[in-house]
């Protein structure tokens, strides 16, 4: 560790803060975080905690389901103008115009939403276990949001449910080629092809496997394969390499990469962890709704 990350993790003892990172984020910052997950473990490890303070180095909607999920500790969010391109593309007034269009729908909110709209959904889910959730429904009827390729993916995994898809997406994944996937598939034809569920269909389509940040971390390890194609963005590089150095991640194009997951700098970390003041807090009576939301996203598994 350098001077600054030792200083950052002096801090966050003394003032018994937990310091969460997303798996996209710079090695650095993973490097300095006490834990590293995907989006389900952020929350509920933020949710699980003792600590008084939670530090999020990730994008904005990570920040507010912790502080949905945890209304008496301080949520602070060190890269303050992170947001996420998908969570932006709807509101709380298009989710209720679609709503109005599907009556009998649940309304099932992928977690990269802004807390507004999870107080409008029934249901929360990530990339993790939106299949699993959807397909424990009673209900036939879903409206999912914001993600059409998460959605079109849980629609082909539960074949009985009707759902309705909102054009939202990730910009990140929508800049995978084909052209790219199968050059370096014919490159390393021996290799597995790992996918995140936020690709589009196109790109899914040569996938071996559709998993989530850290269902990809744990699938290389336990898996007896020693080389993958890795379909998401490509901050996932450093815990892939830090849990199988012996194993080889391929990467069609090395600048796919988000640019609010490049936000956090060990200097605005340091920065947030100083001063307290960059924290996030959800109106209450937006919160309370956005909770249940999340916390049925839980109990559900
Ligand atoms: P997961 O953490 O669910 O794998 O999600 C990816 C993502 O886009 C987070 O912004
Ligand atoms: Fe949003 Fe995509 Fe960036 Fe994740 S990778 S924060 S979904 S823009």
């Amino acid at each position: 560790m350098i001077e600054i990350q030792k200083r950052i993790r002096e801090i966050a003892k003394a003032k018994d803060m937990l310091i969460l990172a997303h798996s996209y984020q710079p090695p650095e910052i993973q490097d300095t975080a006490d834990i590293v997950a995907d989006s389900l473990e952020l929350a509920r490890r933020s949710r699980d905690s003792k600590a008084k303070k939670i530090i999020l180095c990730g994008v904005k909607f990570m920040a507010e389901s912790a502080s949905i999920l945890n209304p008496d500790k301080k949520v602070i969010l060190p890269a303050h103008d992170a947001g996420c391109p998908m969570a932006d593309m709807i509101d709380a007034d298009q989710l209720r115009e679609e709503k109005r269009k599907h009556p009998n729908a649940v309304v099932v909110a992928y977690v990269n939403s802004s807390a507004e709209v999870k107080a409008e959904s029934d249901l929360c889910c990530t990339s993790a276990n939106a299949a699993k959730l959807v397909a424990s429904l009673e209900e036939d009827e879903i409206l999912f949001v914001p993600d059409q390729y998460l959605g079109s993916w849980v629609a082909e995994q539960v074949p009985s449910k009707k759902i309705h898809l909102y054009p939202g997406f990730c910009p990140i994944h929508q800049r995978f080629t084909e052209e790219d996937i199968l050059r370096i598939k014919g490159e390393n034809p021996d290799a597995v092809v790992l996918c995140h569920p936020e690709a589009p269909p196109r790109i899914r389509r040569f996938a071996d496997k559709i998993l989530s940040t850290s269902q990809m971390i744990r699938h290389a390890q336990s898996s007896s394969e020693t080389r993958f194609i890795i379909l998401t963005e490509t901050g996932i590089a450093h815990p892939l390499a830090k849990a199988c150095p012996e194993k080889q991640f391929i990467f069609p194009d090395s600048r796919i990469k988000c640019a609010n997951m490049g936000k956090t700098t060990l200097e605005n970390l340091l920065e947030a962890c100083e001063t307290e003041e960059l924290e996030i807090k959800v109106p209450e009576n937006i919160r309370v709704r956005a909770e249940k939301a999340l916390e049925r996203m839980i109990a559900l598994g």
